[in-house]
């Protein structure tokens, strides 16, 4: 029997760990098809900027995308360029990998006022993700508070207040880089909405606050100050345990007369954005736990804000063709296999945060993708075969529909314009942030064709 083909849509971890493990087990090849022209997903589009050693795991997924039986066609999004039916004629399998791209919301009046942001769209702009808006962001703000204590909290908080010079070494787009010179920023709160035993940042993570040249972090001794509850869960977790040693060493802590001022505040649940034609506080109710409850004392209090950015979370969206549980936001499966209402839909899976959610680290996304990769192989021999099984017939496909997709040269013409970019500003990489541009870098000769093309002729 010829291989196995199998489409794996999203080249985040997830879809890129997917292909290394579809690969290993032989005579299976594997298209990663990505709707943006780059790969790596959150790797290249989350990971923040100043965390080199992280972003570093792109190396081992190139080698991945580099496989001879494995093919990247970035800038194809499924559901628009091609359909799952389509996906069908062409694959024996399609395994979608495809994240949880948006942003939760806080459900509270004046979300919407300008001012207000979500943690994903500022994520997106400093990461250079060509959807993001470059010049959404003015960082005129004097004061951000950020609501949420998780991990992407953190980064976002740890951007907001480090300095242009300091961030000039890593990616960041030119434009970012100008805001990010200009900005406004002096103090910065994060709001957690329960206390510090129940924060889901990591140690490694939080205690980097600390180590700010730019910024002094600020904590309320009388926050840590724990139920007896809170001290038994702080008792049986490490990190919990950890965290709460680094929170105490800031709380004693004298400042130091830095720029910035960095708090980190509890047990506030946000109830209001407060503004009339932009923000100009978040109103919060002070809160306690009852019976492992979350409630409201009553009493708030409002933090005086030019801006908010709301750090609560990412969230799936539903895929075309496929069952989507609203509540979670995950694609229902067994083991890697979707399931409909009416049993599994044969030879389609998932993997990685549209399978589980929006949590876990990019390690999380390896035995994830193995378990889908385990179910879907037991089922290889089940599956019929695709009847189209050209993989010229693909790419045919996304021309006569006039997809202008990224294969593996196109992505390393964008790596090597990057780069140049870097060397100008004296860094390994510049992003280069929007979808044209990088489209030009991909297929240098054929936009040249074009703008030649358009261009009014000379004179004579
Ligand atoms: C801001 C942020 C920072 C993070 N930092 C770290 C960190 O420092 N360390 C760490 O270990 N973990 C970090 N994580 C967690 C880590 O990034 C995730 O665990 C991981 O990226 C999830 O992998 P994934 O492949 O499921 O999704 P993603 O990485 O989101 O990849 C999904 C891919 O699917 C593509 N896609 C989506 N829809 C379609 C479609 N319709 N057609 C084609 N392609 C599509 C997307 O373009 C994307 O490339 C961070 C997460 C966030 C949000
Ligand atoms: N360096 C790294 O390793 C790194 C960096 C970034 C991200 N990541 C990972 O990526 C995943 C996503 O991170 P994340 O920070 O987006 O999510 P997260 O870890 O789930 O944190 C979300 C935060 O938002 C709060 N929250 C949720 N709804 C809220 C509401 N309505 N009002 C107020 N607060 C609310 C949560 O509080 P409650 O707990 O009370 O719900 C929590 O503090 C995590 O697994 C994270 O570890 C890792």
């Amino acid at each position: 029997m010829s291989g196995l083909r199998v489409a794996v849509i999203g080249s985040g971890p997830a879809g890129v760990y997917a292909a290394a493990a579809l690969t290993r087990a032989g005579n299976v090849a594997v298209d990663v098809l990505d709707r943006l022209p780059a790969p790596y997903g959150l790797v290249r589009y989350g990971v923040a900027p100043d965390h080199v050693k992280m972003k570093s795991v792109d190396v081992a997924l190139r080698k991945v995308l580099e496989r001879d039986s494995v093919r990247f066609l970035g800038n194809v999004e499924v559901g628009t360029d091609l359909t799952l039916d389509d996906l069908r004629r062409h694959y024996d399998a399609v395994l979608y990998a495809t994240g949880a791209a948006v942003d939760r919301r806080l459900g509270v009046p004046g979300e919407d006022l300008p001012g207000s942001f979500s943690a994903t769209d500022f994520v997106a702009w400093y990461s250079g993700h060509p959807d993001a808006v470059l010049d959404r962001f003015t960082l005129r703000a004097r004061r951000v508070v950020v609501v949420g204590v998780g991990n992407v909290a953190v980064d976002v908080a740890r951007v907001l207040a480090k300095t242009a010079a300091e961030l000039s070494s890593t990616d960041v787009p030119g434009q970012v880089l100008d805001v990010l010179g200009a900005s406004a920023v002096e103090e910065i709160t994060m709001v957690g909405r329960r206390g510090p035993a129940h924060a889901k940042f990591t140690t490694k993570e939080l205690r980097e606050l600390g180590e700010l040249a730019n910024a002094d972090v600020v904590v309320d001794p009388a926050d840590l100050e724990l139920t007896e509850a809170d001290q038994a869960l702080v008792d049986g977790d490490r990190t919990l345990r950890a965290n709460l040693e680094v929170l105490r060493g800031w709380a004693g802590r004298a400042p130091e007369g830095r720029p910035r001022r960095l708090a980190l505040r509890f047990w506030l649940r946000p109830v209001e954005v407060l503004g009339v034609d932009a923000v100009t506080a978040l109103r919060a109710e002070r809160t306690r736990l009852a019976g492992g409850r979350l409630v409201g004392t009553g009493e708030t209090v409002d933090l005086p804000a030019d801006m908010v950015l709301r750090s609560v979370g990412y969230r799936g969206l539903p895929l075309p063709g496929l069952p989507f549980d609203e509540a979670s936001g995950v694609v229902p499966h067994a083991a890697g296999r979707v399931l409909t209402e009416g049993g599994p839909l044969p030879g389609v899976y998932v993997a990685g945060w549209v399978k589980r959610g929006p949590t876990g680290v990019i390690g999380t996304n390896k035995s994830d993708a193995a378990e889908t990769v385990g179910t879907l192989l037991a089922d290889a021999d089940g599956l019929p075969r695709a009847p189209e099984r050209d993989p010229d017939a693909v790419i045919a496909l996304l021309c006569s529909r006039g997809v202008d997709a990224v294969e593996w040269d196109g992505w390393q013409g964008i790596d090597a314009a990057e780069q140049a970019l870097g060397a100008a500003r004296g860094c390994a990489r510049v992003k280069i942030a929007d979808r044209p541009s990088l489209l030009a870098a991909a297929h240098p000769a054929a936009h040249a064709a074009t703008a030649a093309a358009t261009e009014p002729a000379g004179p004579g």
